[in-house]
């Protein structure tokens, strides 16, 4: 796949930095993911950074994630031998499972303070992720009517808090950025259309010519229903786009198809889930 993204590799520095001082304040980290790109949005250097610190895995967005999909992921991760949990933040689905995995990898945690006499000592959580993936979405989540604790500890940056989120359970309020991975074209691309890359870094014609490619592989029945377009197995991104504004009304005078149009329709669509519930990381790709 040919998809490029202007990309300065100084933002990637001093967000390495950012996290490095904040996984320092905590015992456990929860790495939320989209369910509809697993593999584009996770960052291996973040195991690099994590050392020996348990980590769970929360997929979110899975109301907007192809739900097969999801399942064979989850057991995907659940072979490598990592906790993981379906979420749905948007509705808060799943968040009382995510808060119980928690507690459970932060067991031996506590049990080495345990061993050495300290007794009641909280457990502090942060989240981290690729941008728009639901961090402050879960975070306001959790956050609730739960206590939020000044933060006078050493290392913690003004204007961050911690908030208890359940019995001996602290959390970081502020979410830890981790940024996307661009060597591989494809992850970047999975990462442009679902909204965690800024539109200004990258083409959106390019991004929506890809998209509709790829859904047309997977998913083709179900854009023919949502746009009341027949779409052919020959048709290539260019004819679905041109069906797509032809059966909207995306056309300009003369009943030109209005290409730009229908573009930004099909990406918001997609993007809201609105144009149904797609995976795009395929779970059996090697
Ligand atoms: P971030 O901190 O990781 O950058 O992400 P943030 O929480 O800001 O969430 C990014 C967008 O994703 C928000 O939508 C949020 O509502 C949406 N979102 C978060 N979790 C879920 C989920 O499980 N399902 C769905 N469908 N959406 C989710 P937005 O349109 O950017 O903002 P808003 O209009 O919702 O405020």
């Amino acid at each position: 796949m040919d998809f490029k993204i202007q990309w300065f590799p100084g933002h990637m520095t001093k967000a390495k930095r950012m996290m490095e001082t904040q996984l320092k304040l905590v015992d456990v980290v929860i790495e939320m993911l989209d369910a509809r790109i697993p593999r584009s949005s996770t960052n291996p250097m973040l195991l690099e950074m994590l050392g020996n610190k348990p980590k769970l895995v929360a997929l979110n967005k899975i109301d907007m994630a192809d739900p097969v999909k999801t399942d064979t992921w989850l057991q995907i991760f659940k072979n490598n031998g990592l906790t993981v949990v379906k979420v749905d933040c948007a509705t808060g689905k799943g968040i009382k499972q995510l808060i119980s995995a928690v507690q459970e990898i932060a067991k031996p945690v506590s049990e080495k303070w345990a061993k050495k006499g300290v007794k009641n000592r909280p457990i502090r959580v942060m989240i981290v992720g690729v941008p728009n993936v639901g961090k402050s979405t879960l975070i306001n989540r959790l956050v609730g009517k739960n206590k939020v604790i000044a933060a006078d500890r050493p290392g913690v940056t003004r204007g961050q808090q911690w908030i208890t989120i359940a019995k001996g359970l602290e959390l970081l309020d502020t979410p830890g950025v981790l940024w996307p991975k661009f060597d591989d074209p494809e992850i970047g691309f999975c990462l442009a259309v679902t909204g965690a890359i800024k539109e200004e870094v990258f083409d959106r014609e390019q991004a929506v010519m890809l998209l509709v490619e790829k859904l047309k592989i997977n998913y083709s029945k179900e854009i023919s229903d949502k746009y009341g377009a027949e779409i052919l197995e020959t048709d290539s991104a260019e004819d679905i786009l041109r069906k797509i504004a032809t059966a909207r009304g995306c056309l300009k005078t003369g009943g030109i198809p209005d290409i730009e149009k229908v573009i930004q329709l099909v990406l918001r669509d997609f993007r809201t889930g609105r144009l149904g519930r797609f995976t795009l990381d395929n779970p059996d790709r090697k």
